[in-house]
């Protein structure tokens, strides 16, 4: 809620911030005035005014990927009942949808941060219970849930030859999805 709040009013607010910095129309120069060149003309020579710096904002598609990525740990870290790690992975998916509400609320003209808004307090909040609770058979129930509602929305948004399902293998095989020894 906070996330939307916040979305609204930098959609709101910012374009009014830049209004109020646009300088006053110049008032026209008399018509008699002959056209002088001006004094304050750049030369060539002289040093550039430094660049705006320009923030990276990562594409959609890259949230995306981070969410794949962690989807598939998740998957797996949960068969090995590693529950503290299926709970960090969820996490971190929540997390990364959290970013995609702050960064693009609208993709092409759909309330995204209103529909991920719904997956995070549906499908996720199933899956952090059966994690709390350690239950895989609740936890696989759930994982194939949320996997409905990843292409429910790729559907709904003209994505849905992008099909999410349970993997068959681990994305990587450099991290051990075991429970750590105590
Ligand atoms: C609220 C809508 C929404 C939800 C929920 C959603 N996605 Fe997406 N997803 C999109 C959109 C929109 C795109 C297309 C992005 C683009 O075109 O830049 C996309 C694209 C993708 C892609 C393609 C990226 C690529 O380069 O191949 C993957 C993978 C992906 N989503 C994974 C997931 C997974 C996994 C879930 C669920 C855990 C999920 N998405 C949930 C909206 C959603």
């Amino acid at each position: 809620m906070k996330r939307i709040l916040f979305a609204a009013l930098a959609v709101t607010v910012l374009p009014l911030a830049g209004l109020a910095q646009t300088p006053p129309p110049a008032s026209p120069a008399p018509a008699a005035t002959p056209a002088a060149p001006k004094a304050d003309a750049p030369k060539a020579d002289a040093p550039k005014a430094e660049a705006p710096h320009k923030a990276y904002v990562p594409g959609l598609e890259q949230f995306m990927n981070v969410i794949l990525m962690e989807h598939n740990k998740l998957w797996f870290a949960a068969k090995a009942r590693n529950w503290p790690l299926a709970e960090y992975e969820l996490g971190e998916i929540k997390e990364v949808m959290g970013d995609v509400q702050d960064i693009v609320p609208v993709f092409k003209n759909l309330p995204l941060a209103d529909m991920l808004d719904a997956v995070i307090t549906k499908e996720i909040v199933d899956l952090e219970k059966a994690i709390a609770e350690k239950d895989y058979k609740k936890f696989v129930a759930g994982y194939d849930k949320l996997n409905a509602a990843c292409n429910a929305c790729h559907q709904g948004t003209e994505n849905g030859f992008v099909v999410i399902k349970r993997p068959t293998t681990p994305a990587f095989t450099n991290q051990d999805y075991r429970p750590a020894k105590k």
